[in-house]
């Protein structure tokens, strides 16, 4: 009876067919190859394979999940940005390709500027996604990161590990700089939560930690703080690079004034046009 019922297969065509309308159809392709251990272009090369009951049964379950709204990512286990593979779990945020201009600036600036083994610090590491791309790029610097959460900063540093820059980052875990004593950074980098509870309720963004997102009811709340912080934490020549949502752009320059009234503010667009970095310099 058992081998009967191990024998049996679906064929994988008809089942995708079943959830056609519900989820778009390279979703469900990549889905099904999360299901059956096989790459994307097996699944287009064999459209009428057939499968396991059990292949059949956790695909799905993921189709579950992600009517559920769990993201691609989540139930991947991982997120490509800025060409590198990146672990994500519930407690990190997924990588953003809005925030690849983040590395873009940092590495333009790096190699422009004639500062010896600069000391970068990146604030709200998450999955490390950041600051491990410049550390990828640029060997020549020293490199801290920061992050509330220790479940997150440990998703960071095993992707440190895989990325082979074991060491390389001295990850700690810190509410904002608190941790951070007497020392000075050249790059500052922040991609801090800068949600509104309003925006908060967005469907697409559910699923993802409250403590990467939310900051206060006008979204600045943890900029806000950074700022007074970094005061104490900078270099005599400095950089700071910090993601914003386009909304926030007069507010955030008016809390930048505020707390470093002689430094120079300018803002940057992401590939959709949108206002998205604000890039601080003395
Ligand atoms: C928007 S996520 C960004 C993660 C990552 N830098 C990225 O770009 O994908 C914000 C991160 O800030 C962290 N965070 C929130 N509050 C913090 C605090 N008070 N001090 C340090 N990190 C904090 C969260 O745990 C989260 O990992």
């Amino acid at each position: 009876m058992a081998s009967r019922q191990n024998s049996t297969k679906i064929n994988a065509r008809e089942l995708l067919s079943k959830y056609s309308g519900k989820l778009p159809a390279a979703e469900l392709d990549q889905l099904l190859s999360l299901a059956w251990h096989k790459n994307i272009e097996y699944i287009y090369k064999h459209p009428e394979f057939k499968i396991s009951v059990s292949t059949a049964k956790t695909f799905n379950s993921l189709v579950v999940k992600r009517l559920a709204g769990w993201s691609l990512a989540y139930l991947k286990g991982y997120k490509e940005f800025f060409g590198y593979k990146f672990l994500v779990s519930p407690h990190t945020l997924i990588p953003r390709p809005e925030s690849e201009l983040i590395i873009e600036e940092t590495l333009k600036y790096l190699k422009q500027s004639k500062i010896k083994r600069a000391n970068i610090l990146d604030v709200g590491t998450g999955s490390g996604c950041l600051i491990l791309s410049i550390a990828k790029n640029y060997a020549e610097a020293q490199y801290t990161a920061v992050d509330i959460s220790i479940k997150a900063l440990r998703i960071a540093k095993t992707n440190a590990r895989k990325l082979g820059l074991k060491n390389k980052v001295k990850f700690i875990k810190s509410n904002l700089l608190k941790k951070l004593k007497d020392q000075t950074f050249d790059i500052v980098i922040a991609n801090l939560p800068y949600l509104t509870p309003q925006q908060l309720k967005e469907p697409s963004i559910k699923k993802e930690p409250r403590v990467a997102l939310l900051a206060g009811s006008d979204g600045l709340s943890y900029y806000r703080k950074l700022l007074e912080q970094l005061t104490e934490h900078l270099s005599k020549k400095y950089i700071i690079l910090l993601e914003i949502d386009p909304s926030q752009k007069e507010l955030i320059q008016e809390t930048i004034k505020a707390k470093l009234p002689k430094a120079k503010i300018k803002l940057l667009k992401d590939l959709a046009g949108h206002i998205r970095i604000v890039k601080i310099t003395n």
